[in-house]
């Protein structure tokens, strides 16, 4: 069974999960960084799934291993213990999250373009056909609340529509997983209460688990659940 052909033609369409499948599971899972003497243990066997349709608000201080745990959920990186699977994908060509969507604190679009190329540049470089994947990004505005602003270059949004271009674009590849971390982090509290509103609104649009490291409980309490990390392990 493959994934790809649950997802929904276009982003305005409301969609289903993309599978009954749990999209994340991390049973014991650790991440060592050097060895010897200079080993670090980012994370202790951390024991952990995200359910589809799943908000999950992932919190600790700075150093308890968010970064971390998000780059393996996203299968950027591997674990040195424990076993992380992606039930979801099992039996793709892939076996691992090609569809996962990731936000960074900072929302590095590419200067030269507008808003709108911004938000549809995944879909271009995967080959779309320019029209479509402009059409595609156009709606994701649309939904976004972004239409006024599509033609603006990154220098002439504020930091809060830029982040929002940002969730405009990883929404356009329509991802099954939408992973950010630190999203919030250089925005005001009105700011960042917007930005993860529209994170919500796009998943929800996609039909895609949400997990958002923040290290602001004001933040976390605008999502479902929250995970607490503390130097590495999961404290609830
Ligand atoms: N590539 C790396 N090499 C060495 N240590 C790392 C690396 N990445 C993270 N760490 C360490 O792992 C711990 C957890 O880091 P991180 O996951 O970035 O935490 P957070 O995102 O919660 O701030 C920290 O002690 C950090 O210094
Ligand atoms: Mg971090």
């Amino acid at each position: 069974m493959t994934t790809r052909d649950s997802a929904p033609s276009k982003p305005g369409t409301t969609a289903p999960a993309h599978s009954d499948g749990r999209l994340v599971t991390c049973d014991g899972v650790g991440r060592t960084f050097g060895a010897g003497e200079r080993a670090v243990v980012a994370l202790h066997g951390v024991t952990c799934a995200v359910e589809p349709g799943a908000r999950v608000a992932l919190t600790g201080p700075s150093g308890s291993g968010k970064s971390t745990l998000l780059q393996l959920m996203a299968g950027l990186d591997r674990p040195t213990s424990g076993v992380l699977d992606w039930p979801v994908w099992t039996g793709t060509p892939f076996g691992h999250p090609e569809r996962a969507g990731v936000v960074f604190q900072e929302p590095s679009l590419i200067p030269s373009l507008t808003a709108l190329e911004n938000a549809a540049f995944p879909l271009l470089v995967r080959g779309d056909e320019p029209e479509s994947a402009l059409e595609e990004a156009a709606a994701a505005l649309r939904i976004l609340g972004l239409t006024p602003i599509e033609r603006h270059t990154p220098d002439e949004l504020s930091g809060g529509q830029a982040q929002r271009v940002a969730v405009a674009r990883v929404m356009c590849s329509r991802p099954a997983l939408i992973l950010a971390d630190e999203p919030t982090g250089k925005l005001d509290r009105h700011n960042g209460a917007l930005v993860v509103d529209q994170l919500v609104t796009a998943a929800a649009h996609v039909g895609a688990g949400l997990v958002i490291a923040t290290h602001d409980p004001a933040i976390a309490r605008l999502l479902d659940q929250r995970w607490a990390l503390r130097d590495g392990e999961m404290a609830g």
